[in-house]
């Protein structure tokens, strides 16, 4: 299994917090918020990563996590996002890393408690298609949401005003080679991005879309608010 991490976009949600910097290299607690990301996939037991970038501090990358000695890795892979087309276009640039293989997907900006290598075996004995972690929030329109009918994911809405369930579909996706072809179909959403979640809609439509739900605490850090609450519980674990 390979690993892709996105660390893209312009983090424009965070201004001015994001102008001069990435957002995935701001702080959580006390490591870079990219780290956490990476320590998922490697805890999963993930050792070759993509890391896809952009903007104009896509070099700061490189010089933080090198060759990635710091999570026991030998390399780091690393592709560079021009513009702001969206998570799916973000994933397209991993390809020819992926070369065919499954990868698991993880958004720079989610971070979890749990670790995620059952869901990741689970995914493996599954053979083809995709697998997402899914985690109930009290706030679920702030992302995409899964609705559930007899333990299996019919739909997935993004950022609904109307949430047909509690369900939010976390950044960590599994997906097998035809990810690429889907991506390859998807036409720009009213945001003008490729959607990640028009691309699971398509797993879901050939019924090959399965779920793990996330255990512990699960959070992005996209937003001012969301961004305290990912140092608030990092740090919950250093400070008693
Ligand atoms: C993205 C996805 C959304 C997902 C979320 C998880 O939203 O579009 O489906 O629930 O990540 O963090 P964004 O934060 O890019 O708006």
């Amino acid at each position: 299994m390979k690993g892709v991490v996105l660390a893209g976009g312009l983090g424009t949600r965070l201004h001015p917090l994001t102008k001069v910097t990435n957002k995935h290299l701001l702080p959580i607690y006390n490591k870079p918020m990219i780290y956490y990301p990476i320590e998922t996939l490697v805890k999963g037991g993930i050792r070759e990563i993509l890391v896809v970038t952009g903007g104009e501090n896509a070099g700061d990358f490189l010089r933080l996590l090198g060759n990635g000695r710091m999570f026991g890795l030998e390399h780091i892979h690393y592709t560079y996002q021009e513009g702001e087309g969206g998570i799916a276009e973000a994933l397209g640039l991993a390809r020819h890393f992926a070369d065919n293989e499954p990868i698991t997907v993880i958004l720079g900006d989610n971070i979890i408690e749990d670790d995620i290598s059952g869901a990741i075996r689970e995914f493996e004995k599954q053979g083809s298609g995709a697998r997402i972690m899914l985690k109930e929030v009290p706030d679920p329109e702030r992302f995409g949401v899964a609705e559930l009918v007899d333990g299996k994911i019919v739909s997935i809405e993004e950022k609904p005003a109307q949430p047909k369930s509690r369900y939010a579909v976390t950044g960590i996706y599994m997906y097998d080679g035809k990810v690429f072809e889907f991506i390859d179909g998807l036409e720009p959403s009213a945001r003008n991005e490729l959607e990640i979640t028009d691309v699971n809609n398509l797993y879901i439509r050939d019924n090959a879309m399965t779920f793990t739900m996330l255990k512990g605490w699960w959070t992005d850090a996209g937003t001012f608010e969301s961004l305290y609450r990912a140092n608030r519980l990092v740090a919950e674990q250093y400070i008693q």
